[in-house]
């Protein structure tokens, strides 16, 4: 038995149930899965939480648009989400919904804690507005001056909301950013110093103009801001505050592992928020990299979304958790294809692996009748062959200390392609010829089913099922898979080998490049068109400039006595009040109109239109078959250009 070594709590960030998860956001938990079973296997007492992430506007939005309740929506996702894990046999110890009854509370009592501390405070949130969606933007998330999701114009708004003191633990973060290992790796750290030396501003923490969240608990107006919602997570799901039998067994966690873009949440907001509540800080916060497609970003439009599912479905659950190990270095963003996925499959698992399994259990049926033979000799291949086996184990786990999995896995390799050169090297059926040679081949067979054993303990943690084919081939299907066996050689007797199927097929690239292309292609949604509008001529922009729009507000609406498609508007311009007479009764009802801010064009001559005079005109704009009103939330009279 493993002895144990303490305990380890490791997360992944908890993802958003928008809609199903892609080949990029298993890669997170792919890792934190081996981490997990590596640290297990070599005597931790591991907590492995991953869970989702299900307040907030975006998600309130995409049930509206589907016609359900956020909770029906995200029950619907996160049971595919759930389903997937189960698929890929990721070994979590919880799984946290933040829609949760023991999330919900726990985070309410977070949030009593940081006010009763002081670093809550209410004030005024003001920002870009996008009115149509209900949402505040930064300047830096505008794009091309415009609302992220809808596209169009933000204004200036203010609005009450509640500040979390961000910016008193400036100089305690930069302390822990610059005297600890807190963030790695090294280039997100400066990046993150950098940031917080520009100066942290407080952090509006609670929104009012939505209200799927969690309830800020002295305001029933507003709802918790998502980030300090999901961030909480991580000690929520250990029963912070209410039971600290699992916090405090597991907390401090030892990592979250996070993708790159919310590495700052992670360094900033999240100790922060642990300072205010008087708790001990995370040990390591690591920034992963992205996986790109080469044509960019994955994206449903483009018809590049990477499904997992249906890479487990052809190639096996531990071909695809390889490849996502070993392909990439941690840290950096990489490039999915299919094409290296394919001949990393084919080289390292079918031709290195596969084939150093199934020659070895062939060797041992046809020369020893299938039971592992002593070892009896030794010369320098032999030794060259035992170093390396019985070495790799501390090589592993050094670079597993550094979240190396690629290099962990490396490791692991120049054992089995040593192994395989063994073989070339001792030409075992040239030693079957000679009966003389026969504690040579013995020795011979001996070693490679050593290596096996080795070599199946230490591709656990990433491949448990293939350690498992590897073990029950080599007859060690009764023993326990122990780290430390990994260490020594010589541990077998007489075991019954018995050749199986080969762990890996051999790939038909050409072939699976073509099915893969057109599985990809058929899953795809259509691009959609760009098919420019029709519109009036063209006009300068001198033309343009004569315009003169002032923001008015719409004070009296009423139907033009003597004109159905007319609608009489009495608006207010800052000082000026004046009439404005409108073509669109047949659009709007006059009583909804009253109220509304709208842009006018103030300058335009006045008319009569039926006898009754209107002086400037009230924008709306063409949308497909419907005429839409252009509002704003700015005040009367401002001048917009
Ligand atoms: N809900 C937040 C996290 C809150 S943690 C307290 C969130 N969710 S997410 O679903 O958008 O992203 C979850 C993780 O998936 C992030 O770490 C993100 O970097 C990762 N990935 C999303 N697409 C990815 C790739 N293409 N490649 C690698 N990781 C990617 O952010």
């Amino acid at each position: 038995m493993t002895e144990k070594k303490g305990t380890y709590y490791i997360t992944t960030p908890i993802y958003y149930p928008s809609s199903n998860l892609h080949i990029g956001h298993t890669y997170c938990t792919v890792m934190a899965d081996a981490m997990a079973r590596f640290k297990r296997l070599s005597g931790y007492d591991v907590r492995f939480l991953t869970g989702t992430d299900e307040h907030g506007q975006k998600i309130q939005t995409i049930a509206e648009e589907k016609g359900v309740s956020p909770q029906e929506y995200v029950d619907g996702v996160v049971a595919g989400i759930k389903e997937l894990w189960k698929t890929m046999e990721i070994s979590y110890d919880d799984f946290i919904r933040t829609t949760e009854d023991r999330h919900v509370k726990r985070v309410q009592a977070i949030f009593n804690k940081m006010y009763e501390k002081g670093d809550i405070y209410k004030g005024e949130y003001e920002g870009l507005y996008c009115t149509p969606c209900e949402s505040f933007w930064t300047g830096s998330q505008l794009v091309d001056g415009c609302c992220p999701d809808c596209g169009r114009p933000v204004q200036k708004a203010k609005e009450e909301a509640y500040f979390f003191k961000l910016s008193k633990y400036q100089d305690k973060l930069i302390d822990l950013l610059e005297n600890t290992n807190f963030l790695e790796p090294e280039t997100r750290r400066n990046e993150m110093l950098g940031f917080i030396r520009q100066g942290l501003d407080d952090l509006c923490i609670s929104r009012s103009t939505f209200d799927w969240g969690i309830q800020v608990p002295i305001d029933e107006k507003h709802v918790i801001y998502v980030w300090l919602d999901a961030l909480s997570n991580y000690i929520t799901a250990l029963g912070y505050p209410d039971d600290p039998e699992l916090f405090e067994k597991y907390w401090p966690a030892d990592v979250h592992l996070v993708g790159k873009e919310i590495v700052r949440f992670h360094s900033i907001i999240w100790p922060a928020m642990l300072m205010s509540l008087d708790l001990p800080v995370p040990k390591q916060v690591l920034g992963h990299g992205w996986l790109l497609l080469e044509g960019g970003k994955m994206s449903k439009s483009k018809g590049n979304v990477v499904d997992p599912v249906k890479l487990i479905d052809r190639y096996g659950i531990d071909a695809l958790k390889y490849f996502l190990l070993r392909e990439y270095t941690f840290g950096q963003d990489g490039v999915f294809t299919n094409e290296v996925m394919l001949k990393r499959m084919n080289y390292d698992l079918a031709n290195d692996l596969g084939n150093l399994v199934s020659r070895t259990a062939s060797m041992i049926e046809k020369y020893c009748g299938g039971v592992v033979p002593e070892s009896n000799t030794e010369d320098d291949i032999d030794k060259d062959l035992k170093a390396i086996a019985t070495g790799a184990a501390s090589k592993v786990e050094a670079q597993m200390d550094k979240f190396a999995f690629n290099m962990a896995l490396e490791e692991i390799w120049i054992l089995v392609r040593r192994a395989n050169k063994y073989i070339d090297e001792k030409a075992p059926w040239i030693l079957a010829k000679d009966e003389a040679k026969k504690p040579e081949l013995d020795t011979c067979l001996h070693n490679l089913a050593e290596s096996l054993r080795i070599i199946s303990i230490l591709i656990h943690p990433f491949m448990h099922t293939t350690s498992e084919k590897i073990r029950k081939q080599m007859g060690l299907w009764y023993a326990d898979v122990v780290w430390e066996d990994a260490f020594t050689f010589d541990m077998m007797y007489q075991e019954q080998v018995k050749k199986g199927e080969a762990i890996f097929p051999r790939l038909d690239i050409e072939k699976e490049l073509e099915e893969l292309d057109a599985m990809q292609k058929a899953g795809a949604e259509p691009e959609e068109e760009n098919i420019p509008l029709e519109l009036k001529a063209e006009i300068e922009y001198d033309d343009f400039d004569k315009i003169d729009f002032r923001v008015g507000l719409i004070e009296k609406a009423e139907k033009h006595p003597k004109a159905d498609k007319l609608l009489v508007f009495q608006i207010k311009m800052g000082t000026e009040r004046r009439q404005i007479i409108s073509g669109v009764a047949e659009d709007f009802k006059p009583e909804d109109m009253v109220g509304k801010k709208v842009i006018i064009v103030a300058n335009l001559k006045p008319r009569k239109l039926r006898g009754l005079e209107s002086k400037g005109m009230i924008m709306f704009a063409e949308n497909g078959e419907r005429c839409e009103i252009v509002t704003t939330i700015a005040e009367d009279g401002v001048v917009v250009d």
